[in-house]
């Protein structure tokens, strides 16, 4: 049988894995080996997802760690590289835009394996950010482009990639989301942080053009702060987050600010719980952009561009930028009854991890079944 090796290795990659690991194996036309480079490795970073997500454990755990980005990246490279000499894979499959994501197709494209980039396409246009780096390179070289929108068919059309490498096979993180959420809501997460339906706001922050500049961080904060003063904010806290809040010594502070409630990063279900139920978002994720607009809540992303432009145009999402005042301005007309309403991107609707498993049948000349992708 023909095998595909899926590679994840940091938080946002699990839940865009489990739904095609699980596709593939009821079809049972394929195997498939499953690798975690070790970019994430925290418990709470790592492990829960695997349990949350219903997904088997990594085959293959290649242990690499943090580091500066060609550290790390050229770890997993050096890693993978044996890995794939032993398994002999006849596809890769990688998914987003974090360092292994690119570490992986780079060493399958020198050895002649094709390559399946899933969640193709999307551009922030921002080089500055390490992901569109990651974006760029990996698009370039993958053979078969699997894309959430139809805006990034667009810009990879731009960008002179072949049309028929390319697959709108719509959005698999939200497979995972609608796969869990009823199990999400039924969990005592909300009563355990005294927290009513629709009576507080979530916070996410870990981009590293957000928290590694301190004028920008503190700026973000100072806005927080004047949102927990409306209602309770609950910020569920990145490694590096952390790290820096503790580098500025903003640690004490922000524990006595009002309604600002730090806590330690969540499982897939108990976040799940949380952003479900939330008045408002803000983030600088590109996962919770997706998630808020299918979930139908507020979300303000506080960069100043996004790589998922549906989110805005036809989502939930506003991009507000890091200006503190037009943060708290925004924040002020959601909390006041004026967020965006927002409607479900096509093919955001549970079943892309089926589409790409056909995919996959396809390219390797297996399985006959007709494309859900061209239905
Ligand atoms: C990475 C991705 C980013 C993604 C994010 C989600 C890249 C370039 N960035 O950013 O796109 O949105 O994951 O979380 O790949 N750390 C821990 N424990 C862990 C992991 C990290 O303490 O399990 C700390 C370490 O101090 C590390 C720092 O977080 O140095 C940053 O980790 P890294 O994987 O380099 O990037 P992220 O900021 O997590």
């Amino acid at each position: 049988m023909k095998k595909v090796l899926h590679i994840v290795g940091a938080r946002p990659n699990f839940m865009k894995v489990a739904p095609i690991h699980r596709a593939i194996s009821e079809r049972g036309s394929l195997t498939q080996t499953l690798v975690h480079t070790g970019q994430h490795y925290d418990v709470k970073m790592s492990d829960v997802f695997f349990t949350d997500l219903g997904m088997p454990a990594p085959d293959i755990h290649l242990g690499i760690g943090s580091g500066s980005h060609a550290e790390q990246t050229a770890k997993v490279m050096i890693e993978l590289e044996k890995v794939f000499t032993s398994e002999k894979p006849d596809l890769v499959s990688v998914v987003g835009d974090v360092n292994s994501t690119l570490a992986a197709a780079l060493v399958a494209a020198k050895m002649g394996i094709p390559i399946s980039h899933v969640e193709a396409g999307l551009r922030s246009f921002d080089r500055t950010m390490p992901e569109e780096i990651n974006r760029v390179l990996t698009d370039r070289i993958s053979d078969l482009l699997l894309t959430p929108s139809a805006d990034a068919d667009a810009n990879l059309i731009r960008e002179g990639l072949e049309p028929a490498r390319i697959r709108l096979v719509g959005n698999v993180m939200i497979d995972s989301l609608l796969a869990a959420r009823e199990k999400a809501l039924r969990l005592p997460t909300l009563s355990e942080l005294g927290l009513e339906p629709r009576g507080y706001a979530v916070c996410t922050l870990h981009r590293a053009s957000n928290v590694d500049d301190a004028k920008v961080f503190s700026g973000l904060l100072s806005a927080l702060s004047h949102v927990a003063s409306r209602l309770p904010v609950v910020f569920p806290v990145h490694p590096r987050t952390r790290k820096r809040i503790s580098e500025l010594g903003l640690a004490a502070t922000l524990e006595r600010t009002p309604g600002l409630r730090l806590v330690d990063p969540m499982g897939y279900l108990e976040f799940l719980a949380l952003t479900s139920q939330a008045r408002l978002a803000f983030t600088d994720s590109g996962g919770l952009q997706e998630e808020t607009t299918v979930l139908g809540i507020p979300c303000l992303t506080v960069r100043e561009n996004t790589e998922r432009p549906i989110t805005v145009d036809i989502g939930t999402n506003v991009v507000v930028g890091t200006d503190p005042v037009r943060i708290q301005q925004t924040a002020d007309r959601i909390l006041d009854g004026y967020g965006k309403k927002g409607r479900i991107p096509d093919r955001w609707d549970g079943r892309s991890g089926e589409r790409i498993a056909q995919e996959y049948e396809q390219f390797l000349g297996v399985g006959k079944t007709p494309r859900l992708a061209a239905v």
